[in-house]
Formats: structure tokens, C-alpha cells, sequence
């Protein structure tokens, strides 16, 4: 029966992370898939989870099932993380998953079973497999512009505009912080903005926040999202774990839905619960338990926090480095906005071709957009990427 099945197209992010291991190389430098690599390239388990995992060791004496939203304590800790005191807890419905990946998955199916007809406006560009999750399960999707070639920073005329023409009914995908692939943020007025038109449109934002702490701090990142669910009725968030706590191959993350009262938070509630019943039964625990007991443990919060803030300040310091090192070799501020960027990614803003040129002749990869993932240099491999960039002439 299966030779009907037709090849699906590779994701691009994840085809890289072979053709980079495949890749003789000694230099080569990988600036693909999302992962945060330390100075000398590892990505190391960080040191509040490995004390959390013996702590777990130690005192776990029983791997039951959980409930199908999985620990109710993981959800409070992840919801305080995430959400602060910006919605009351009880109007917060909150369900783990297999990772952010996970979540995002979950609530395109909350979206399409309560409104069949929706439309999910999506920032041009976004993650893909944002794109291809929703072509996936024929949700249809509407761009609105994001991305300003030509400044490198967020076309905020073209987004709002694009935003006017949602509906009620309609979801605005919106990411938290540390914009997937860009790494072009909107500010704080400009998150008003967006509020206003949602308001006005009575469109349902939904938030993928993959990268808390990696931006401006775990607390300023957090922000917008925070904003945005304080003031509109109804908003959807996908959290992810992977990236803050380091713990991508455990998929811990978590979806969340606000409402205005306890009513509605019940009965979506009750639908996350069907919705992972339906998909995988029970979501991962190990992950959430670390986390969870990372977040309620004084002593283990401030180590993963000052681990966190040193992994938040060395990408930032590649940026600049990288973002110096251009200026020097280009005689101009033109690659000025990668020091502006926040978060894992940059898109220098090149073409496919250029990339290959790059990945054949330098053995630097990045996805084919030219999204850069900053953690994957150091300050060795800095000075040869920015070679690489101005010798090919970008
Ligand atoms: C990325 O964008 O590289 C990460 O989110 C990893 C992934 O799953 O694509």
C-alpha cells in the first residue's frame, strides 16, 4: 500500500545538520540548526539540570503517568516563567507537549477545531516548519511583511498594515522574542501597535516564545508576551524549554490559552487534555520535572539563571565581534544591524546562491535564506566567517 506515499520535501533547517557532518572538513563552521554551542563548540548539559537529574535520581520512586496535561506543577512554573502575574492563573489553561515544536502542533489543531475556517496570519519570513505544520493540516496561512530587506531591521509600516486586514476568527502568529529566522525584534511601542490592531480586529494572537533569555534577558523577553495576553481576551502561547534549559532532545514544552474568566479556562482545559489524549496520551515528563524543580528551587533557579545570562552575553559579544570585524574589512557600518539583532538568529540577507557559495568554498553553513545561528561561532571562527562574507562579495 505504500507505494503511494510521495518523497516529502526535506526540512531545510535539519538536511544541514547532516550534509555538516558528512562535510570532511577541519574548519568547517556549522551555523544551521538552532543549538547553542560554548566556546569550544559543545552544547553542554547546563549544570542546574545535571544537578536537578541526580536530584531526580536520587528521590523519584515511581515513573507513573502523569496526568494527560502533564504535572499540573510544571504548568504553574512554566506559566509564572512565561506569563509573570499578566493573567491571573486560574484563566490560564496550560497543557505540556513534546517541546515548543510540540505545542505549536497542538494549538494549530485547538485553532482549526474551534474554527474550522480560520486563517493564521504568519510573519514573512517565520520558522518553516510554522509553514509547513499549518500546509501540513491545510490550515490556510496569510504573510504579513516583517522583514525589511534593505534595513535589516522589522518593516513596521508593512506589518501593520498587513495585520488591518486580520479578522475575528482569524490568529496572528506572532514570536515572542528573538524573531525565528530574522532576528529582527519589534520594541516595546511598537508591541502596542500590534496590540491595537488586534484589538481592533478582534483577531487571536498567538505567541511562539522558543527563546526566553536568549534576547534582552529572561525577564525583558518575557515582555511582550506579557503585554499582549494582558490585554486581549483570548491569546495562545507555545513555550519552549529546549533552548533556555538546554534540554533539546527530552521535548519539554508548553501550551497555554488565556481567557477572561474561569469558564472558558475549563473548557479549554478540557480540549488540551483531549488534544494530547489524541496525539501521544501522556506528554514527556522527564524534562518538565526538571524544569519544574529548576524553577522552584531557589538555589537551583539562580545557578540556571547565571548560566543562562553567561550564554545570553557570549552570543551577544559574537555579535558585536562579528559585527566589528565586517565594519573593519568593509570600510562601512552595512553589517551594523547584526549588533542590533537579538536572540540565536541573524539573516544577513543573501542569496541561496551566495550561501552555497559559502557552504562549497568555505565550509560555513547556514540555512539557505542566510539565517546564521550566532551560537554556533566563536571567537576564532568569527574572523573567518567575516573573510568569507566580504570575500565573496556580500
Ligand atoms: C531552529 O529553528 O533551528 C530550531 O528551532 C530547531 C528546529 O527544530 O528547527
Amino acid at each position: 500500500m505504500f507505494e503511494t506515499l510521495k518523497q516529502q520535501p526535506a526540512d531545510k533547517i535539519l538536511a544541514l545538520i547532516q550534509m555538516y557532518r558528512d562535510d570532511p572538513r577541519a574548519d568547517k563552521v556549522d551555523l544551521g540548526v538552532g543549538v547553542y554551542k560554548d566556546a569550544t563548540g559543545l552544547t553542554p548539559v547546563m549544570r542546574a539540570v545535571k544537578s536537578a537529574e541526580h536530584k531526580l535520581w536520587e528521590t523519584q520512586d515511581s515513573k507513573v503517568y502523569t496526568g494527560l496535561a502533564g504535572d499540573p506543577a510544571f504548568g504553574d512554573a512554566m506559566a509564572d516563567l512565561v506569563l509573570g502575574d499578566a493573567v491571573p492563573r486560574e484563566n490560564v489553561a496550560a497543557a505540556a507537549t513534546p517541546g515548543g515544536t510540540g505545542a505549536v502542533r497542538q494549538a494549530f489543531e485547538l485553532i482549526q477545531m474551534a474554527r474550522p475556517a480560520a486563517r493564521v496570519f504568519v510573519s514573512d519570513p517565520t520558522w518553516p516548519n510554522h509553514l509547513s505544520m499549518l500546509a501540513y493540516l491545510g490550515i490556510e496561512m496569510v504573510p504579513y511583511r516583517y522583514f525589511d530587506e534593505e534595513t535589516r531591521g522589522v518593516d513596521f509600516d508593512g506589518l501593520i498594515a498587513d495585520l488591518k486586514t486580520a479578522k475575528k476568527g482569524d490568529v496572528v502568529l506572532l514570536h515572542g522574542c528573538c524573531h525565528n529566522p530574522t532576528g529582527a525584534n519589534l520594541n516595546s511601542a511598537e508591541w502596542d501597535a500590534v496590540i491595537e490592531v488586534l484589538l481592533s480586529t478582534g483577531a487571536t494572537p498567538m505567541i511562539d516564545i522558543a527563546y526566553q533569555g536568549f534576547g534582552e534577558g529572561l525577564e525583558q523577553d518575557a515582555a511582550a508576551t506579557r503585554k499582549v495576553a494582558a490585554a486581549v481576551p483570548e491569546c495562545i502561547i507555545a513555550a519552549s524549554c529546549s533552548k533556555n534549559f538546554g534540554i533539546y532532545r527530552e521535548r519539554t514544552g508548553l501550551l497555554m490559552v488565556t481567557s477572561v474568566d474561569g469558564g472558558a479556562r475549563a473548557l479549554n482545559q478540557g480540549t488540551l487534555a483531549y488534544l494530547n489524549r489524541q496525539n501521544f496520551s501522556f506528554p514527556p515528563d522527564h524534562g518538565a520535572r526538571l524544569v519544574t524543580m529548576i524553577l522552584t528551587d531557589d538555589a537551583l533557579r539562580a545557578d540556571w539563571q547565571a548560566e543562562l545570562e553567561d550564554v545570553r552575553l557570549s552570543m551577544l559579544g559574537l555579535r558585536k565581534q562579528l559585527a566589528q570585524e565586517l565594519q573593519d574589512l568593509s570600510g562601512s557600518d552595512r553589517f551594523g544591524f547584526l549588533a542590533q539583532h537579538r536572540g540565536m538568529f541573524s539573516r544577513l540577507g543573501t542569496t541561496p546562491d551566495m550561501v552555497e557559495k559559502l557552504r562549497l568554498e568555505h565550509g560555513i553553513y547556514m540555512v539557505g535564506d542566510s539565517r546564521m545561528n550566532i551560537a554556533g561561532l566563536n571567537a576564532q571562527t568569527v574572523p573567518i566567517l567575516a573573510k568569507a562574507i566580504i570575500g565573496a562579495g556580500i
